[in-house]
């Protein structure tokens, strides 16, 4: 929220610096003063997380990278170097790779919170949409990254991948041929490539962090959304950032980081496919190729369609149908919580992300098939048809009059007094009046 300064520098250090460069001006009004909505609930603290693990992953890879080898002589044998004879080697190489599955998981659940109280809709468009490119940049980075320890799967999940842009030739005969060549550097996956892969790699993490800059500054400018997905009214709805959600934030970081020191510590590869500890060898294709868990369902998706151009758009589509979100909900209200219907559709929505994930890690035959190509058809179903048509059909749940009262109800809030002596209250208004409430909140 664009909010008048109330920094006063304290020194006279602080006063040369402010004239100058303003830096503790902006980290004290958007940081500690900002006025944040009193009733965020736990599912806000993972914007914090995911800032964390970007900085872990960054500076777990720079580091690691002083040791790794990308070459497809030395890459396999340098990470087992990293394993067994680099000081704690072992804990920054595992810390990075279940680092990757925590960052993505908590990714997914930053998106599906936008999603469930419509933090994408005006004015947190731009939000939003640097968001699903972050996420785009996240999984380009993961897929690179993944290619650098040079096993079994790792190599023939980038022959895979890269392979998909000869589709191509489908349109343009040869082009498809022409980019796989140009990408790989050469006439197959290799060298060159491998040292593409790395460069982009260590690259792309401070693009990402740059892009993240540039969410968070959008995103203070309309402030935080909230859970009940109404605007913030009067300096009542809410609180400063400093201490209510530096506090409320760390907890939320203290446990993720117990999950994840847990996996690290005690079950580090249990993400991981052993396939993955045999070095690449282009002459033998494993059994079964399959990507880390964070991308199955977009793979089952991939494979669920039998053409291979048709399976490359429905992936490519499958992301960047998210760009599109803020236009294809056409409902008023923000917050699922009192969408009565849409409530259905969304669930199905998650449970079916779940289902492709699995069906991702199945051989894509029988009844695994038809079942992903079920699951795929909802998945476009939910955006294309789900969202623009229940927001005009269905009526919402009248809302709170205010955050304020969402969390205190109307007595404490104050909100009832003038009409006491009617004995009709805020809370419970006639249906007419409800309406009209409805049409002013939004
Ligand atoms: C590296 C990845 C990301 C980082 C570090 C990040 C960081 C943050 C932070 C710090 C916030 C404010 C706190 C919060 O609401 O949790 C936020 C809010 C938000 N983020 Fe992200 N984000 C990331 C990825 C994404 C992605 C992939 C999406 C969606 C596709 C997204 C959508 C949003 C939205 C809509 C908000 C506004 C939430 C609201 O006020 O209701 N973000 N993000």
């Amino acid at each position: 929220m664009a909010h008048p300064s109330t920094y006063q520098p304290g020194s006279g250090f602080e006063r040369w610096l402010d004239a100058r460069l303003p830096v503790v001006r902006v980290m004290h009004d958007q940081f500690v003063v900002f006025p944040t909505p009193r009733n965020l609930n736990y599912w806000w603290t993972f914007g914090g997380i995911l800032t964390f693990m970007l900085a872990v992953q960054i500076a777990t890879g720079v580091v690691l990278a002083m040791h790794y080898v990308p070459t497809p002589e030395g890459a396999f044998d340098s990470v087992e170097r990293i394993m067994r004879d680099v000081n704690w080697g072992w804990f920054l190489r595992y810390t990075h790779a279940v680092g990757a599955s925590m960052f993505f998981l908590a990714v997914y659940i930053h998106t599906v919170r936008g999603l469930y109280y419509g933090s994408y809709k005006a004015p947190r468009e731009v939000v939003w949409i640097l968001g699903v490119l972050i996420l785009l940049l996240m999984i380009a980075t993961a897929f690179m990254g993944y290619s650098l320890v040079w096993g079994q799967m790792s190599f023939w999940a980038v022959t895979v991948i890269t392979n998909l842009f000869s589709s191509l030739d489908a349109v343009i005969p040869g082009l498809g041929t022409k980019l796989v060549e140009w990408i790989w550097g050469g006439f197959s996956v290799g060298g060159p490539t491998l040292n593409r892969l790395y460069s982009l790699h260590y690259l792309f993490p401070f693009v990402i962090a740059g892009v993240v800059l540039l969410h968070i500054w959008a995103l203070h400018i309309p402030g935080n959304n909230n859970p009940t997905g109404i605007d913030v009214k009067s300096a009542k709805d809410t609180v400063p950032f400093h201490p209510y959600y530096t506090i409320k934030d760390g907890f939320a970081l203290v446990a993720f980081i117990v999950l994840f020191a847990a996996i690290v510590f005690y079950a580090p590869n249990l993400l991981g496919h052993p396939d993955n500890y045999v070095p690449a060898n282009p002459l033998q294709t494993p059994p079964h190729i399959v990507p880390e868990w964070y991308f199955l369902p977009f793979y089952a998706i991939l494979r669920a369609i039998p053409n291979k151009l048709l399976g490359v758009a429905a992936l490519m589509t499958s992301i960047s149908i998210l760009f599109f979100v803020p236009w294809l909900d056409t409902s008023k209200v923000r917050s699922t919580s009192y969408r009565p219907i849409y409530k259905w559709f969304f669930w199905a929505f998650v449970l079916t992300c779940i289902a492709l994930g699995y069906l991702g890690s199945q051989q894509p035959e029988g009844w695994y098939l038809i079942f992903g190509r079920v699951c795929t058809i909802y998945y476009f179903a939910f955006f294309l048809v789900v969202m623009p048509v229940t927001g005009l059909i269905e009526r919402p749940r009248a809302l709170p009059g205010s955050i304020t009262e969402s969390v205190l109800g109307p007595e404490e809030s104050g909100e009832i007094e003038e009409t006491k002596n009617t004995k009709e209250t805020k809370a419970t208004p006639p249906p007419a009046a409800r309406k009209r409430k409805r049409e002013e909140v939004l």
